[in-house]
């Protein structure tokens, strides 16, 4: 597919080009081929005979050759696998850690048959609405913590959602990205051969397709910037953020993600009560760092602080919230 014109026609933001304008080099007939082609996947193309060409949105379906035209990253989407429809992106992205040849293979689907939310939830998300999304990694020892990948998810997905809208994004323990407190996406790290981060992003999603539960506490690009989102201009972003972090882990270690992390917390500061094998606590949550793990002032303890490790956290509830469900659940 020609991407360089498809690329031309967006950057004209929707006025017309004329078609001798196009292209470098490339007859009319050609052109022409190629515009079809770009209709014929879904792009929304408008033609008048002598204004030219005007683009008018993107494919309904996410188009891979967009996603990895020039995408310039190291690692993550060296390799970029589209489906219809699976049964879990994340099953897919782990048969393929067979071979440590697929590190950085990113998988996207349209559609999952059961896709997987963090303890044993559904994440439901109808046909060609989302960002259905599994990595395949394999990180070296020190960036190999579940804790560590699923901040990696969250931060990379928190600082897209946040350029896309201009909002605030926070990351909700352990691995919700929130707006205004209604959760956009979650992150789903499973581990085995490789490690798979796995992330469902609400993109299209209007609050109708939403179940009536969820209408207060779940979110959408769409919703938020009433615009329809080019979901492959999506992935592309969202990628390039999980290379960028991921390369800064291997060349600055783990620690690398502790400023952006505590920066998009939703708790540093906050009254929250923390739960570990050993008993509940609450207090102030007055430090988050993946490796020396969370630091509370204890309330009953005169603010006395008691150190957390990531891994031995079960569950962190803000206080005034109270603890919920936060997946996005639908019971059939
Ligand atoms: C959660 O909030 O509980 C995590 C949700 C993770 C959902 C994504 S969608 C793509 C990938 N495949 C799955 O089966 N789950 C993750």
């Amino acid at each position: 597919m020609n991407i360089p014109l498809l690329q031309r026609l967006r950057n004209a933001q929707g006025a017309f080009v004329p078609v001798a304008e196009l292209g470098a080099g490339k007859t009319l007939d050609a052109l022409r081929t190629d515009l079809a082609e770009l209709e014929r996947f879904g792009f929304v193309l408008e033609s008048h005979p002598y204004r030219g060409v005007a683009y008018r949105g993107p494919a309904a379906r996410l188009c891979p050759d967009q996603i990895e035209h020039e995408l310039g990253t190291r690692r993550v989407g060296r390799r970029i696998a589209v489906w219809n429809r699976v049964v879990s992106t994340n099953d897919l992205a782990a048969h393929a850690a067979a071979s440590t040849a697929n590190e950085g293979l990113v998988i996207l689907a349209e559609e999952q048959t059961a896709g997987r939310g963090r303890r044993g939830r559904q994440w439901v998300a109808p046909a060609s609405s989302s960002l259905l999304m599994s990595v395949l990694l394999f990180p070296s020892e020190h960036l190999a913590e579940a804790g560590w990948l699923t901040a990696l998810g969250a931060v990379a997905v928190a600082e897209v959602v946040a350029a896309w809208t201009g909002l605030d994004a926070r990351i909700k323990w352990p691995n919700d990205v929130r707006i205004a407190g209604q959760k956009i996406a979650g992150i789903l790290v499973e581990r085995g051969d490789g490690a798979v981060i796995g992330i469902g992003l609400n993109a299209n999603i209007t609050r109708a397709d939403f179940p009536t539960e969820l209408h207060d506490t779940a979110t959408s690009l769409r919703i938020l910037t009433g615009e329809t989102v080019d979901r492959s201009e999506l992935a592309r972003a969202l990628i390039r953020r999980i290379d960028d972090w991921y390369d800064r882990g291997w060349s600055l270690g783990p620690d690398a993600l502790n400023p952006a992390w505590r920066d998009r917390s939703e708790h540093l500061g906050q009254l929250v009560q923390v739960t570990t094998p050993s008993g509940s606590h609450m207090g102030r949550l007055i430090d988050l760092d993946l490796r020396r793990g969370l630091t509370l002032a204890e309330s009953d303890q005169n603010g006395r602080t008691r150190q957390f490790s990531v891994r031995d956290v079960l569950t962190l509830t803000p206080c005034q919230d109270g603890p919920g469900p936060n997946s996005q659940i639908v019971t059939p």
